[in-house]
């Protein structure tokens, strides 16, 4: 795990080493100093020679003066150094993220991961903090002021060896403990932390629902939970410093009761006895500091290895060894395809589906809600890979296709839509980011998006508002719609894509697609039988299985799924239905 979070130190590898450096060079300053003191009480104070003290005085202060700074050039690495990694491991995590399949985010959770990108690597950043400077200078000073004691005065320093041991086995046992709980802490946090995001992803929905106090509640249960946790981990921790100070205020007494009668019997001098406390209080800090790192650690490190998670996770959406750089026509077959969310065989989505589409037709696509639609035509772009059986897309593996290539021939508006903050010339120039503005227009055309962006006040140059929503539902749709045709694609599959908007649009819009794009294959599901109604062929959908495929006629004939969907529709006067979807 260390060494995979080590990787991202990279350019901070310098700041990384000079600050331990200053901080054993600040270190031996400040050991020496009371030893300065004690000759400076000794051979000047005591004696009454002045110049002595002058001389021992000025030495110490420069010590000082040369400690303090590079006790300051050591800081100022080790901040560099710290946010450096930091800012190195949320890069790495992002860019990771990025080749995530959709099923490796469904495996991690997104609430999961945005804890993972902030309060973990924030974590990892103070332990690395403490680690390259605390880290340093508390066993140094440790060792440096043992050694010195030993030399004023073995007799007595040994009081302070045995207390190291007691001390490591108490706080041993404490991380063991504390080590497990703060692993839960940060699971619990994962869950408070998508909590929070679908309350506030989906406000709307609790605002007119009234369901603020249920959220409320909901989001108590869990920060109860984050608090229940996170509370015996820290109480545990704080044992830690009652045990450590008991054990070296122990040492201090024995060690005042000793040193006075040393001194009495003439075999220590005052001097020695001052920098022997001084030494013993330095001990007792480095001793504080190393046990105050020791749960930082404990901390880290359970974030550390939830850091270490993602970055060891492989996409399982990988490119052939020798993809293939071209998708030769817009044809489509399903090949014996079962497909699970869960890799599970016994939890099949899409069961035995076979379908072959030609290049260049239009294909509807109908059926109730959670038929697998969407798990259906997901596998085109490989959103998601088939559990068993192949895709081909132009006569090849999907598989064996350029992940890039294919992405880039296959357009698909997703049914759960998005927009991001920016213009809307922006937004519609991810389908094709070298389109002219006469392009852009010609492709809001086809969606019948036109009109609307006209009225706005900027045109294309209106922004859109993070999330889009300063756009209604079934402009959103036409957007991504126009965003969709302009990557002139193989293959456009509209998800559920035009459920927002009325039916003579509707029509308007499918028009326009068979005039400008008409080699392209094209897969329309809808909700409405008048979306599809014209198409070449349409696949009804059923409990995961293709229950039918034809055209409009035959179907009407011989699936009585499809005659009584069709007979209540026709009957609410031209399928006026206006079915307000997730868009
Ligand atoms: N990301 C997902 N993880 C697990 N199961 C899913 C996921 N998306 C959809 N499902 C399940 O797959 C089934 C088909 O869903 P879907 O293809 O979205 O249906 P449709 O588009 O026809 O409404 C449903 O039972 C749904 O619960
Ligand atoms: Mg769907």
């Amino acid at each position: 795990m260390i060494k995979k979070i080590m990787e991202s130190i990279r350019e901070y590898k310098k700041s990384s080493i000079l600050s331990p450096v200053f901080v054993t060079l600040e270190v031996i300053m400040e050991v020496v100093i009371p030893l300065l003191m004690a000759r400076l009480i000794d051979q000047g104070l005591n004696r009454g020679n002045m110049r002595a003290t002058w001389f021992y005085g000025i030495i110490m202060l420069a010590a000082a003066a040369v400690s303090l700074s590079f006790g300051a050039l050591a800081g100022k690495f080790c901040a560099t150094a710290s946010t450096g990694l930091a800012k190195n491991l949320r890069h790495d995590l992002f860019a990771k993220v990025q080749d995530f399949s959709f099923k490796n985010i469904d495996d991690f959770s997104t609430g999961s991961l945005v804890t993972r990108m902030t309060t973990d690597v924030t974590n990892v950043q103070m332990a690395y903090m403490l680690l390259i400077r605390i880290a340093f200078r508390a066993p140094l000073m440790l060792i440096f002021s043992l050694i010195m004691s030993f030399s004023i005065n073995a007799r007595l320093a040994v009081d302070f060896l045995i207390a190291v041991p007691v001390l490591a086995v108490a706080l041993g046992l404490i991380i063991k403990f504390a080590h497990p709980l703060f692993r839960k802490v940060f699971k619990i946090y994962d869950r408070l932390n998508t909590v929070v995001q679908e309350n506030l992803r989906g406000i709307r929905v609790v605002k007119s629902y009234v369901r603020k106090d249920h959220e409320i509640e909901k989001f108590k249960g869990i920060s109860g939970d984050v608090y229940e946790t996170y509370s015996s981990a820290e109480k545990l921790m704080a044992l830690n410093s009652p045990v450590m100070q008991a054990v070296i205020y122990a040492c201090m007494l024995v060690i005042a009761w000793v040193g006075a009668k040393l001194i009495v019997a003439g075999s220590l001098t005052t001097g020695e006895l001052t920098s022997l406390i001084t030494y013993i209080m330095m001990i007792l800090m480095s001793l504080m500091m190393l046990s105050m790192i020791f749960v930082m650690l404990t901390i880290a490190q359970a974030s550390g290895e939830r850091i270490v998670e993602v970055l060891n996770t492989e996409s399982d959406l990988t490119n052939a060894p020798q993809p293939i750089e071209r998708v030769k026509d817009g044809s489509i077959v399903f090949d014996n395809v079962n497909f699970s969310y869960a890799g599970d065989p016994d939890k099949l989505s899409l069961k035995d589906i076979n379908l072959a589409i030609k290049s260049g037709e239009q294909i509807g696509i109908i059926g109730e809600t959670g038929s697998a639609k969407s798990s259906l035509v997901q596998l085109i772009p490989r959103l998601y890979d088939a559990t068993t059986g192949t895709v081909y897309v132009g006569g090849v593996d999907v598989k064996d296709i350029d992940l890039t290539v294919l992405r880039d021939r296959v357009s698909m508006v997703l049914q759960k839509n998005v927009l991001f903050a920016g213009t809307i010339a922006e937004n519609l120039r991810w389908g094709n980011p070298n389109a002219s503005e006469a392009e852009l227009w010609r492709a809001c055309e086809v969606a019948c998006a036109d009109e609307f962006i006209k009225e706005m006040p900027d045109g294309l140059n209106t922004m859109i508002e993070q999330g889009g929503t300063n756009v209604s539902g079934g402009q959103k749709q036409r957007l991504c719609i126009a965003r969709a045709v302009l990557a002139k694609p193989k293959i456009l599959i509209l998800d559920d894509s035009t459920s927002a908007v009325d039916t003579k649009t509707d029509a308007k819009i499918r028009q326009g697609l068979k005039e400008v794009i008409p080699g392209t294959t094209t897969l329309i599901i809808a909700q409405r039988i008048s979306s599809i109604e014209g198409a070449d062929r349409i696949v009804i959908m059923h409990h995961g299985t293709i229950d039918d495929v034809g055209t409009s006629d035959e179907l009407l004939k011989r699936n009585t799924l499809y005659r009584e969907v069709y007979d209540t529709q026709m009957q609410m006067k031209g399928g006026q239905t206006h079915v307000e979807t997730e868009a």
